[in-house]
C-alpha cells in the first residue's frame, strides 16, 4: 500500500506538514509505504488555461507538477493538507487543483484511490471547510473519499496543536478508517451513484460536444 502526503503550506516542516505526517506515520505503522511531498520545496506554476491538456493530453508547464502527478497516480491514498490560508486552501493546493482540471479530474484518475483531508489554521473558522474542500478532491477525481480532519495551531511557531489529545485521537481514528479502507478496497456507493448522476454526465456532455476544440477529450470519453 503507497501512500503519498502533501503538505501545501507555504513553508516546509510546518503545523499542517506535522498533522500529515503523524498520519503518514500511524499508516506506516500498519505497513503503509508513505511519501511526503511538500509544496514549499516544488518549483509549481500557475495554470495558465492554455487547455492543451484538454486539446492534447498533457501539461505543457515543465515543472514540479509533473513528478508530483505520477507520484499521486501510483498511490493507493493521497492526503490532501493545507494550511487555511485567507479562509481557504493556499494557494499551492488550489494550484494543485486547476493543473489537475483534465489529468485527473475530467481523467477520472483516482479511480479506485482512496483520499483525506487535512488542515490546519490559525483559528477554526473555515478551516473544517478547508478540510472538507480537500476530502473532496479525491471523489472529484474519480476515487473516493474517506474523512477528513482539521486542527488549531494558535500561531505559526506554536508546535502544539490546540485540543492537542483530541486532534491526535481523531488522526488516529481516522488513520485507520483510511488504512481499512484502502486494505479491505472499500467501495462507497453513495460516492459512486453521486459521482454517477451529478459530475459525470455534465463531463461527458461537454467532452462530447467539444470534438475539433478538445479532440484528445473526445476521444478519451469516446472510448469510455
Ligand atoms: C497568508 C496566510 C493567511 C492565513 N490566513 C488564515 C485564515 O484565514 N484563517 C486561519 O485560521 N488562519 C490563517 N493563517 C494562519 C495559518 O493557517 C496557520 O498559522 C497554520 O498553522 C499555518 O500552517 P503551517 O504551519 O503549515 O505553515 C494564515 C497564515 C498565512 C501565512
Amino acid at each position: 500500500m503507497k501512500i503519498v502526503g502533501i503538505s501545501a503550506s507555504g513553508r516546509r516542516d510546518g503545523n499542517t506538514s506535522r498533522l500529515v505526517r503523524y498520519i503518514m506515520n500511524k499508516m506506516s505503522e500498519y505497513g503503509a509505504e508513505s511519501e511526503m511531498i511538500e509544496a514549499a520545496d516544488m518549483d509549481l506554476r500557475f495554470c495558465t488555461a492554455c487547455e492543451n491538456c484538454m486539446s492534447k493530453g498533457f501539461c505543457v508547464i515543465d515543472d514540479g507538477y509533473r513528478p508530483a502527478m505520477e507520484k499521486i497516480k501510483a498511490a493507493d491514498g493521497i492526503i490532501l493538507g493545507s494550511p487555511n490560508y485567507s479562509f481557504n486552501m493556499s494557494a499551492q493546493m488550489k494550484t494543485l487543483f486547476d493543473r489537475s482540471h483534465m489529468l485527473l479530474y475530467y481523467m477520472r484518475a483516482l479511480r479506485g484511490k482512496y483520499g483525506i483531508g487535512v488542515s490546519v489554521g490559525g483559528h477554526p473558522y473555515r478551516t473544517d471547510l478547508v478540510a472538507k474542500m480537500l476530502s473532496q478532491g479525491a471523489w472529484l477525481c474519480g476515487g473516493y473519499t474517506v474523512g477528513r480532519i482539521c486542527a488549531v495551531s494558535r500561531d505559526r511557531d506554536d508546535r502544539e496543536f490546540l485540543d492537542a489529545e483530541k486532534v491526535y485521537a481523531n488522526a488516529d481514528a481516522l488513520a485507520l478508517k483510511f488504512y481499512k479502507a484502502i486494505n479491505g478496497k472499500k467501495r462507497y456507493f453513495f460516492q459512486n451513484m453521486l459521482r454517477k448522476f451529478t459530475l459525470e454526465p455534465a463531463l461527458r456532455r461537454m467532452a462530447m460536444s467539444k470534438k475539433e476544440k478538445y479532440p484528445f477529450l473526445y476521444d478519451f470519453y469516446g472510448k469510455l
